[in-house]
């Protein structure tokens, strides 16, 4: 058993629980993308750099999440929509750890 669920709500609001695998070296935003849960090409667009801030979601559970790396903070620190718990996706590996995350995403940016 590798996988674990997520509950991921859209852009327009939708809620969507997915089951995302442990086991394939996955971010949070490539689940995102690989689930098509929005649009193409309005998530990932630096291929999980963190240089786009398109992947940028806020967590509202109360996940012990990993510290944020320099580039992490420093994206979020230029980004539009920025709150308390923006987080960039691409920077979330997906670990059983994040079993149960509950992510909104941040509007895109235009
Ligand atoms: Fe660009 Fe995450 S995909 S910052």
């Amino acid at each position: 058993m590798s996988d674990i669920k997520l509950k991921i709500t859209d852009r327009v609001g939708n809620l969507h629980e997915v089951d995302a695998p442990t086991d394939m070296a996955m971010n949070l935003m490539e689940v995102i993308k690989g689930f098509e849960l929005v649009p193409e090409g309005t998530i990932g667009t630096c291929g999980g750099m963190a240089m786009c801030a398109s992947c940028q979601c806020y967590v509202t559970s109360e996940h012990d999440l990993p510290e944020m790396e320099y580039d992490e903070k420093a994206m979020l620190a230029e980004a539009f929509h920025v709150e308390d718990n923006s987080r960039l996706g691409c920077q979330l590996n997906i670990t059983p750890e994040l079993d149960g995350l509950e992510v909104t995403l941040a509007p895109e940016e235009l």
